[in-house]
């Protein structure tokens, strides 16, 4: 018992210059991203070779901690907030939101039930009824929670959908989504309990989006055979091409099928406000869950994903579970405890982030900020367009584009031109200038970017353009 300062307890003054450090890291981060390229890399063997020790059982001084994360894990990871990392639906981040979270952190909020931090719980409900109010939907009936991400919000989607749709027995229940839905929606309902059978993947359309008419017959002959459809997952902002489905017309099958309408907004639904966001999202005010994640195209840093209900009770009446050692801390009935509407009892306090962001930019600069990016993206439609050497596979749609080098003076088999799209997709991560990544679209390897960066220029395009346009010449020349 000869220990004088209790555990993990750094002096006033040794935490200061900690925290500066730590602070000046991330300033220098955001202020000079630019000058640093998007992309890490690393083998197994690599990463093993920098990290893997024993536990450490004896202190090291904090001072030479810090160096080591600095220099080996921050300036060694990807970056997903640089301008030219164009790849899967990339993390603009910003240092509002980055600050927030080491305040939320900082203090260790709990933010799971109202009587632990009234303060978290009225945040988490004021930024959820902006948003409410966004898309539309009931601000007073309404509700909805923050989650880690687009995954958690459709995996508490499922859940409440079949719990008011189907009660306990869903052995009969099927749900529908076209085959551009993202694959959380699958892992979410297999995560439930549904089996393969369960579910329909409805074919879309040339344009990507759910095809109407085979919904409708295939929830037809599944009546026939006796069985029970309850829910429909549209998308707004499909990851790989951002179309946005029928909304209206998906939400009037809803209704006259009785079913559960969820749409997957995660990244798209912050179009609502692009200047024609209301049109671009026609019928979103349908749903009765709607996923939209913060964390991609409300520049938040990682992780806020969020779940808006039509109906709050609906989330209530699915998650509420009472152990005797919550009674004392239940509330009354409009002093949400957010622990009764998701799956998580302890929950870090996620609204704090986005409140301060909104707070401190204003909703105008996310609007500018969004119209931009999709303004962007038209750009580079049309730059392509005019190019002897590309070819649009899907236009410019919510910032997402796609496309192949298509080197029109040669004929190249389609197997040639994967291989030659997929090449310069190797070269240009090798080069670490630029996160450029394929998909495949129509049986085709296409390039994809995806341009919910307000930092991005046409010249990050241009260049990477450039660069993509070198490496396809090296490819051509060794044919
Ligand atoms: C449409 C859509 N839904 C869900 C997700 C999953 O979100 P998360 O990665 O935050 O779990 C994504 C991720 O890109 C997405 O694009």
């Amino acid at each position: 018992m000869k220990k004088t300062t209790p555990a993990f307890t750094l002096s006033k003054e040794a935490m200061i210059t900690y925290g500066y450090e730590v602070v000046d890291a991330i300033a220098e981060h955001f202020d000079n991203m630019r000058e640093k390229l998007p992309v890490a890399s690393g083998s197994r063997e690599e990463m093993d070779d920098l990290f893997l020790e024993d536990i450490p059982a004896h202190p090291l001084p904090p001072e030479t901690v810090l160096q080591f994360v600095l220099e080996k894990v921050m300036a060694k990871s990807t970056n997903v907030a640089h301008p030219r990392a164009f790849s899967f639906v990339p993390g603009p981040s910003n240092f509002i939101g980055a600050m927030g979270d080491a305040l939320a952190s900082g203090y260790n909020i709990f933010s799971g039930g109202w009587a632990a931090s009234p303060v978290a719980a009225e945040l988490e409900i004021v930024t959820i009824t902006w948003l409410l109010k966004l898309f539309g939907l009931p601000k007073k009936k309404g509700g909805g929670i923050f989650t880690s991400g687009g995954s958690m919000a459709n995996l508490t989607a499922i859940a409440t959908a079949r719990r008011v749709k189907c009660g306990d027995d869903f052995s009969n229940a099927v749900i529908y989504m076209s085959d551009q839905a993202h694959s959380s929606n699958i892992k979410a309902i297999r995560t439930l309990g549904f089996r393969k059978d369960q579910v329909r993947i409805i074919p879309t359309d040339q344009e990507f989006k759910f095809g109407v008419s085979k919904l409708k017959n295939a929830i037809a002959k599944d009546r026939l055979l006796g069985l029970f459809p309850f829910c429909l997952i549209a998308t707004a902002g499909t990851t790989n091409t951002g179309t946005v489905d029928p909304l209206s017309e998906l939400a009037a099958i809803c209704k006259q099928e009785d079913l559960w309408f969820h749409i997957d907004g995660a990244y798209g639904g912050a179009a609502i406000l692009a200047h024609n966001g209301s049109t671009l999202l026609k019928g979103i005010k349908k749903a009765d869950s709607l996923t939209v994640d913060p964390h991609k195209w409300f520049f938040q840093p990682y992780e806020i994903g969020c779940l808006l209900i039509r109906n709050h009770t609906w989330l209530k009446n699915t998650f509420t579970e009472k152990p005797e050692y919550l009674r004392d801390v239940e509330g009354n009935t409009s002093e949400i405890n957010f622990y009764d509407h998701g799956i998580e009892l302890t929950r870090r306090f996620r609204a704090l982030k986005f409140y301060m962001t909104l707070k401190t930019f204003g909703l105008n600069a996310f609007k500018e900020a969004i119209d931009y990016n999709i303004e962007l993206a038209e750009q580079v439609e049309d730059l392509l367009r005019n190019s002897r050497h590309w070819e649009v596979i899907s236009p410019a749609t919510l910032a997402v584009i796609n496309f192949r080098y298509n080197a029109f003076q040669k004929v190249l088999s389609e197997e040639k031109l994967d291989a030659l799209n997929q090449y310069i997709s190797q070269k240009v991560i090798a080069s670490k200038e630029a996160l450029l990544v394929t998909t495949v679209l129509n049986k085709q390897v296409v390039l994809r970017m995806c341009l919910i960066n307000p930092r991005t220029t046409l010249e990050d395009i241009t260049d990477t353009l450039s660069l993509c346009e070198g490496f396809a010449n090296e490819y051509l020349e060794q044919l």
